[in-house]
């Protein structure tokens, strides 16, 4: 059972109407300053909600297919167009000295960054390393799911596109990593491996409509964590550490910007819909996609890499209200009059309010986190930089 630590959510929102059913959904809180990491206790685990989309709705997503076609497979890139990760990495059939050249410059930079980022950059190659549990994700959603593995549909030609983009994320961080010989590989594998084997359940629960709801959020998410971390190996004198993070951020804002417009689409066609799905998700407050990391050593890794991350300001609480924010903008809920029924403009209600009210929530915790950090844990071993003390708070 995972201790809780702050949570300032399944305190408040949770008793809110319409909870959300599942109740190992957990959200990472963190402050700036102070860290605090809220992760909900899985006390008593309820039976899965599936294919809660009612089946007539699965004519929405086939109506959408020619839409999909021309609107939505423009945002992937031609593979041609595409960025590899060797063009970032030094290259090794150059017989001369200039490949180990290249290897002692990156290790000179790498050198140079603390150990706490190392901790915060390992924790986002593992969990862009988990791609194969994100396509399973998205392929268990009725209507848009790859039928064949192979389907010619544009849902599934999007989801296999998105997929090969997405692998060579984790792949050139990971080769990145290796070369500069500051993390443990094999520690970092380890974790790599299991937390493929424990997978996600983001609550989704086989429904488009959530999701994509699902999708838009955390691309957005990767989009911030990936451009954080360029700016910290910016300043701190790795420009290439930089470029490839910086990279990477610019897929994830691509793919945010494909899946938000699919979620644009739906509150077009049936606004109450996708409403009552914005709502039922941020309810359950949205899963990160590692919470379940594990490295054979700490039972409470994932707590620990991101209060980690929350303290070096790479993905913060801050940060979950500013997503929510931004998406309630982009979409324009707070306009949407036409086609909600009570229940969707309750829904909307609490959507639209919701941010401002996390904020809240926030500084109270930070109260609590001060107090707390007198007697708290400061710090924790992390196997993945050979079991190194890094402060978490
Ligand atoms: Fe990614
Ligand atoms: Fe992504």
């Amino acid at each position: 059972m995972q201790s809780t630590l702050i949570t300032p959510f399944s305190q408040n929102i949770a008793s809110l109407p319409f909870q959300g059913r599942n109740s190992t959904q957990k959200i990472k809180f963190r402050q700036n300053a102070i860290s605090a990491v809220a992760v909900s206790a899985p006390a008593r685990r309820p039976p899965p909600v599936t294919h809660s989309m009612p089946p007539e709705k699965v004519e929405v997503f086939k109506s959408l297919e020619g839409w999909a076609k021309t609107s939505i497979l423009p945002f992937l890139k031609p593979v041609e167009q595409c960025w590899q990760p060797s063009d970032f990495l030094p290259d090794p059939t150059d017989r001369t000295d200039a490949f180990f050249d290249e290897v002692r410059s990156l290790r000179a930079r790498t050198d140079e960054l603390p150990d706490d980022y190392f901790v915060v950059l390992v924790g986002d190659m593992i969990t862009e390393d988990a791609l194969p549990t994100y396509q399973t994700m998205i392929n268990t959603l009725d209507g848009v799911k790859d039928e064949t593995g192979a389907s010619a549909g544009p849902w599934a030609v999007w989801t296999r596109a998105w997929t090969a983009e997405e692998n060579r994320h984790g792949d050139l961080l990971k080769t990145y990593l290796y070369l500069s010989g500051r993390v443990d590989m094999h520690k970092i594998e380890r974790t790599v491996q299991f937390l493929i084997g424990a997978g996600m359940d983001p609550g989704t629960e086989n429904n488009p409509y959530l999701g994509y709801v699902y999708t838009s959020f955390q691309e957005r998410a990767t989009f911030i964590s990936h451009g954080n971390t360029a700016r910290m190996a910016k300043e701190g004198g790795d420009q290439i550490l930089a470029r490839i993070c910086g990279t990477i951020a610019a897929d994830e804002k691509r793919h945010e910007n494909a899946y938000s417009k699919i979620v644009e689409k739906l509150l077009e066609l049936d606004p109450n819909g996708a409403m009552l799905a914005i709502a039922d998700m941020m309810r359950k407050k949205i899963t990160m996609p590692a919470h379940l990391m594990y490295d054979g050593q700490d039972p409470k890794l994932f707590e620990h890499f991101a209060a980690v991350a929350q303290r070096l300001g790479v993905y913060t609480a801050q940060d979950y209200a500013d997503i929510l924010e931004f998406l309630v903008g982009r979409w324009k809920l707070e306009k949407i009059e036409g086609g909600l029924s009570s229940d969707g403009r309750e829904a909307q209600d609490f959507v639209c309010g919701l941010a401002p009210r996390i904020r809240k929530l926030q500084e109270r915790a930070d109260e609590r986190a001060k107090s707390m950090k007198k007697a708290g844990q400061h710090c924790a071993k992390f196997s993945w930089v050979f079991n190194k003390e890094i402060a978490l708070l």
